[in-house]
């Protein structure tokens, strides 16, 4: 079984990790961490270049962090960082393009702002993903 584990490095995708850990130690399963490292608003291409390189860096250390949770049972993990304007669109497109069997995320992730049952990354993503998708509570 192929496992798509999109962080964001909030507490709820953590929860995540560590489900998709179990399903690695106990099935077998193959994990894949994915962090996009999201570039908000209409401005990509004008984005200042040391703030892109600022947000790339925080997206490398919440995958490295996700990853150490893997790293300390000695498991083997696989990561992916992408980069964009909408982190479904891309955690869709990536389980489909490397056919995974099952994506498994947190119900919400950073928005301070709402507090909402699910986010829009999460809702957005059980409505359009190729595959079986777990929400972590
Ligand atoms: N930029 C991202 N990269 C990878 N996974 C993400 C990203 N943003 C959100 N997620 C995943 O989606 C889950 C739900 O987050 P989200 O729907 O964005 O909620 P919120 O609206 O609170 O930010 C997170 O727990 C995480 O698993
Ligand atoms: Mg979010």
């Amino acid at each position: 079984m192929k496992v798509l584990v999109p962080t964001d490095g909030s507490s709820h995708s953590m929860k995540a990790v560590a489900r998709a850990l179990e399903l690695a130690e106990q099935q077998g399963a193959q994990v894949t961490l994915m962090t996009v490292a999201y570039f908000g608003g209409d401005y990509l291409e004008e984005m200042p270049p040391n703030i892109r390189e600022k947000l790339g860096d925080e997206a490398r250390a919440t995958l490295n962090k996700a990853k150490a949770v893997f790293d300390a049972k000695g498991v083997k993990v696989e990561t992916v960082l992408a980069t964009g304007l909408m982190p479904a669109n891309l955690i869709i497109l990536k389980a489909q393009e490397g056919k995974f069997d099952r994506i498994i995320l947190g119900s919400t992730g950073m928005n301070p702002l709402e507090k909402v049952l699910m986010g829009s990354t999460a809702a957005k993503v059980v409505a359009h993903a190729p595959c079986e998708v777990t929400i972590v509570r």
